[in-house]
């Protein structure tokens, strides 16, 4: 029987401002997957915060895009929601932007990751989660940690991998429709570089192995404001990746985000700042950031889930905080000029827009 891993995650509402969710929110949303549980329909669950995300980790034998799994997710960010309004916290029911639920949490708001495998005789995989940032935030680390040897000495070192990877890859503006590639290491290199240099436009969804067809990533693609219109808060996206044996090591995958490499979210989505790589369960606060990142290890053997390892919580990534933090800082000093504020097709709030019209009347043309 094949295994199913899910993780769906939303902001339902938080404490403070965009900061994180109330233990209240997070208790409801531990029964609603425990009784999911009872009844059969998971084999087990984790529930975890980043930022101002609730994340549901869910495992169950029903496939990826699976309604009754999706259903619960929705149906516990609404009871989440219910919580948050009930406590008066900010921004309650920030990412349900339908509603009614019709089948599937994609393009409904939340961001979602599956993989359906045929579980190894162990089967470990990592759980990232990222608050204040778009889905290409993980078009580097993903890339580098499966395509490049400089991060996967496997690719050099375990002959099994010589045949490198497939990534599938989203153009996250076409909203009409899911517009992908698929483009393969090593043959497709300087064309998959090419893509990734846009992540806020073309986004890894996800990788899977050449030699066996296995499926080693999932990442979320969805952003907030091509399903409302508006901004409405960052995508905050996740991913599932497996590793070791023919996969990467989980030190391979790891090993990109020591870069705290610069990306777009942050305060009112619309900041270049560093991703700060950090433990389960982190606040945000800097500026409405900065852009968070958290990794869980887990193994999964006949449905059930390991406690989780914490894959941030280790000194070596104290460096890469302080390294992050020193980035951010250093970009944050030129406040909205430039490179630090997001270009005009990526601005979250329509603020600028609004006032470059108001200017656009005022200006005269200077006769000769
Ligand atoms: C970014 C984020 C925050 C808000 C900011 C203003 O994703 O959530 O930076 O954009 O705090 O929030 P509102 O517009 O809700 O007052
Ligand atoms: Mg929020
Ligand atoms: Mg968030």
């Amino acid at each position: 029987m094949k295994t199913t891993l899910s993780i769906i995650k939303a902001d339902t509402g938080s404490i403070g401002g965009h900061n994180r969710p109330s233990e209240a929110m997070l208790a409801k949303a531990v029964s609603e997957v425990e009784s999911a549980k009872a009844k059969g329909l998971l084999t087990d669950a984790r529930v975890t915060f980043t930022g101002d995300d609730i994340a549901l980790l869910m495992v169950h034998s029903k496939g990826a895009d699976n309604p009754d799994i999706h259903k619960l997710a929705w149906d516990t960010f609404v009871a989440t929601t219910a919580i948050a309004k009930s406590q008066g916290l900010y921004g309650a029911g920030q990412d349900l932007l339908k509603d009614a639920f019709s089948g599937n949490v994609r393009g409904m708001g939340p961001g979602s990751a599956e993989i359906e495998l045929e579980e190894r005789p162990a089967e470990p995989f990592i759980v990232f989660a990222a608050d204040k940032c778009g889905p290409g935030v993980f078009n580097y680390p993903l890339f580098e940690g499966f395509a490049n040897p400089y991060h996967n000495a496997g690719l050099l070192l375990a002959p099994e991998m010589r045949e490198g990877f497939t990534f599938t890859i989203m153009d996250v503006n076409n909203v009409d429709a899911d517009r992908v590639i698929t483009l393969k290491v090593p043959s497709d290199y300087y064309d998959i570089c090419t893509l990734l240099r846009d992540p806020n436009h073309y986004v890894i969804e996800s990788v899977t192995e050449n030699a066996s067809g296995l499926q080693a990533a999932a990442s979320s693609t969805s952003r907030l404001h091509n399903i409302s219109g508006k901004y409405v808060g960052k995508d905050d996206p996740v991913a599932i990746v497996r590793s070791q044996k023919t996969f990467p090591s989980t030190g391979e995958i790891l090993s990109p985000w020591a870069l705290a490499h610069f990306t777009l979210g942050d305060n009112r989505g619309s900041h270049h700042v560093a991703v700060m790589p950090v433990k389960q369960n982190s606040i945000i606060s800097f500026f409405d950031g900065p852009t968070i990142v958290s990794a869980a290890g887990y193994c999964v053997h006949e449905g059930k889930l390991t406690e989780a390892v914490d894959l941030f919580d280790q000194p070596f990534w104290d460096l890469i905080r302080t390294k992050a933090s020193e980035k951010t800082l250093s970009i944050r000093a030129q406040g909205f000029y430039g490179p630090a504020m997001a270009g005009m097709d990526e601005l979250e709030y329509t603020g600028v827009v609004e006032n470059l019209k108001r200017l656009g009347e005022k200006f005269t043309i200077r006769k000769k």
